[in-house]
């Protein structure tokens, strides 16, 4: 196979670019698009001799893509149509045009795209826009294949759990584009159940052979979660096979770190709500594009300060007054993680970098925006694996190897 021409749509900071690098596929990102300026220059500034399109995709032409000749799309659309936090206006929101737009085109191109890679939030799979999706790809007559992932599935201590969809040409369509010979296997998968997965993932959640009585006995319900997240947490801590969270800090003294602690104002505020993560911990919580700006639900907090017990501060606490409350969330020395560090969970290589002028904020902003590295990389390598002619070279195989997907 020679280089695959890629089109990389909604680019962001290149976590999809990224991962066709890290896979070792021979490939060629021919253009990348994005609207973002903040995203743009960070992705000029990791990827400066990729082509990049600071326009809208909608305002692409039929014409203009059919000139890039791509034989692999690779996509994240915008998520918040299909959040559970957000309104789930689907197909109705705006921001699912240039979407839709995508699919319109997608049968009508010169040349269909041999792969195509999709990742969205979970909630995706039941929308409108994935049914749409699904009918799209039918039609062109692709093999698909749709899995949700959390990173934890590859041995990274994050919580991530997205929809991604990886699609391949049949044979015989390549030229013709007519046949409809599909298969579909999703697993609709929540994170706590054992997952119908492909093979190169672990299950999201192990047992811990532990006891219940031992796991119970450690449970200290301090802090405002239900007994059923404690005691999740504390399986994921014996997961081992997701590796530690010192695995992916900076290398740093933790004097250099001081400007990641957790303010006062933030520690009085919203120390019962706090997701606090310690370096010997197997887990973390999803960094979304808040992170450092708001504190509940945005991602994990690490404790530095390990000669203090967790237990010890928050029992009690609600009776302390609030010098002393203070006093007792200090000792823990409860700092953010790092951009760095969220990069590193979140797969990116070192060579990873953000230009001088983005600030911490706003590299949080498009860390959260981003997706796991390691995850479509993996993914990628499956799909690959799986084209035509890849191992027995006939149309069987094609269908057969895809089904592979399963695990
Ligand atoms: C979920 S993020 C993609 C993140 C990307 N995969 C990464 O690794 O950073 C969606 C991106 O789509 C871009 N976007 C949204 N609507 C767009 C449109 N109509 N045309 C081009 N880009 C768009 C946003 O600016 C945002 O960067």
């Amino acid at each position: 196979m020679g280089y695959l021409r890629v089109l990389e749509l909604y680019s962001g900071i290149g976590g999809m670019h990224y991962a066709l690098k890290e896979s070792g596929i021979p490939a060629q990102v021919v253009a990348a698009i994005d609207i973002n300026t903040t995203a743009n220059q960070i992705y000029k500034h990791n990827f400066p001799d990729t082509p990049l399109w600071n326009k809208t995709i909608e305002g692409i032409t039929l014409d203009d893509f059919n000139k890039l000749s791509f034989d692999m799309i690779m996509m994240s659309p915008p998520c918040q149509p299909f959040t559970r936090i957000g309104l789930q206006g689907d197909i109705a929101d705006n921001r699912t045009k240039s979407f839709l737009y995508i699919l319109d085109i997608l049968p009508r191109l010169c040349k269909l795209p041999r792969f195509i890679v999709l990742e969205n939030v979970k909630g995706f799979e039941k929308s409108s826009a994935r049914t749409l999706l699904i009918k799209t790809l039918i039609d062109c007559g692709y093999t698909f294949q749709e899995v949700m992932v959390s990173p934890t599935s590859v041995g990274i201590p994050n919580s991530r759990l997205r929809y991604f969809l990886i699609a391949l040409i049949s044979a015989e369509n390549l030229s013709t584009q007519t046949s409809s010979k599909t298969f579909d296997a999703f697993p609709h998968l929540d994170e706590s159940e054992s997952p119908l997965h492909p093979s190169f993932l672990s299950p999201t959640c192990i047992s811990t052979g532990l006891p219940e009585e031992e796991i119970h006995s450690g449970l200290v319900l301090y802090k405002r979660e239900s007994r059923m997240d404690a005691q999740r947490k504390m399986n994921q801590n014996h997961d081992l096979s997701v590796r530690q969270i010192q695995d992916f800090l900076e290398p740093q003294r933790e004097e250099n770190m001081e400007r990641y602690l957790l303010s006062p104002k933030t520690l009085l505020r919203y120390g019962l709500l706090l997701d606090i993560v310690q370096p010997k911990c197997r887990r973390s919580v999803c960094f979304t594009k808040g992170y450092g700006r708001y504190v509940e639900g945005t991602g994990s907090v690490l404790q530095c300060c390990m000669e203090t017990e967790i237990d010890s501060v928050f029992t009690g606490l609600d009776q302390l007054s609030e010098e002393e409350k203070l006093q007792q969330l200090l000792k823990l020395k409860l700092r953010y993680f790092s951009p760095r560090e969220v990069a590193n969970l979140m797969g990116f290589p070192q060579h990873f970098s953000f230009p001088e002028n983005i600030s911490t904020i706003q590299q949080y902003r498009v860390l959260g925006n981003s997706l796991n590295v390691l995850v479509v990389t993996k993914l990628l390598q499956l799909l690959l694996s799986s084209r035509p002619g890849h191992s027995a070279g006939d149309e069987d195989s094609a269908v057969g190897c895809s089904s592979s997907f399963c695990g």
